[in-house]
């Protein structure tokens, strides 16, 4: 795996300590970290002028690095000064709790199922990162995310934070992501290279596009490239929704 060598990881810090699965960190290798810094700095101008922008992070399929991605984005932005909320949205396999050696339960789902009326933002090892983990795994996450208190807890959040951003379930598999596409600044897609086919990204960029989701960036992650050790999170380039949209369509058109 690219982010370990000699049994190390490269996104452990300096001081050694590292969480239980690779993310961002104060002490990652610099390469490591203005990877996500350049997607940081676009995303700052993506939201600009909106009080506090809410991104989701998501992908067509499972496993294509989304929650790895979302962690070290709410690191990388949390550096740079700005308060930043981690929530995580993936009631059915919950993750962001292990970046940061925590526990899933009291989160998300009992807001949402209107079980508790306190909301839990855990601090971080990352001065001005907070989380919201997912919270039990409800047996309904896709109702609970279309919910009024999902408005309500996003209205809420936005008063106390500068950033919110959000992990999901890939939008292939199930519906949750989308779900709230109306109520999100946008989205940004991890696409894994080597892995992803271009008609699952299509596909993907067409559910949030019918939910009215606006589609703000694409991170390519890259696991697998040897010749780009030190760039596992290539910045590709971030594409503009409608030429995203030429993109696929483009695609589709060859395909005839
Ligand atoms: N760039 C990378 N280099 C090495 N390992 C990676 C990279 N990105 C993700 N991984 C690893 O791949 C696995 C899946 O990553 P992650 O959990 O972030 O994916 P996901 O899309 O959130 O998966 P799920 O759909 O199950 O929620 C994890 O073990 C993670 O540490
Ligand atoms: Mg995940």
């Amino acid at each position: 795996m690219l982010f370990q060598k000699k049994n190390k990881s490269l996104f452990s810090n300096k001081s050694g300590s590292h969480s239980e699965r690779p993310r961002l960190t104060l002490g990652s290798p610099f390469a490591i970290k203005e990877a996500f810094n350049s997607i940081r700095t676009k995303l700052i101008f993506t939201g600009k002028g909106e009080k506090c922008p809410v991104f989701a992070v998501t992908s067509s399929l499972a496993s294509d690095g989304k929650s790895t991605a979302a962690v070290s984005l709410a690191v990388s932005i949390a550096m740079a000064e700005q308060r930043v909320l981690l929530i995580d949205a993936d009631m059915r396999k919950p993750s962001v709790h292990r970046y940061f050696s925590t526990e899933y339960r009291n989160g998300l789902s009992e807001i949402l199922a209107g079980l508790s009326s306190e909301i839990k933002l855990r601090s971080t090892d990352i001065d001005k990162l907070s989380i919201l983990t997912a919270g039990q795994i409800p047996p309904n996450p896709a109702e609970l995310l279309g919910t009024k208190q999902m408005d309500l807890l996003l209205d809420y959040v936005r008063q106390y934070f500068d950033y919110v951003i959000i992990d999901t379930p890939p939008v292939s598999i199930v519906t949750d992501a989308t779900i709230f596409a109306d109520k999100i600044t946008g989205y940004i897609m991890v696409v894994q290279s080597g892995k992803n086919h271009l008609q699952d990204v299509s596909n993907a960029v067409r559910q949030i596009e019918e939910m009215k989701g606006n589609i703000v960036g694409i991170i390519l992650n890259d696991p697998e490239n040897k010749t780009a050790a030190h760039y596992s999170y290539r910045y590709n380039k971030y594409y503009r929704y409608n030429r995203y949209k030429y993109y696929g369509e483009s695609n589709a058109d060859s395909r005839k």
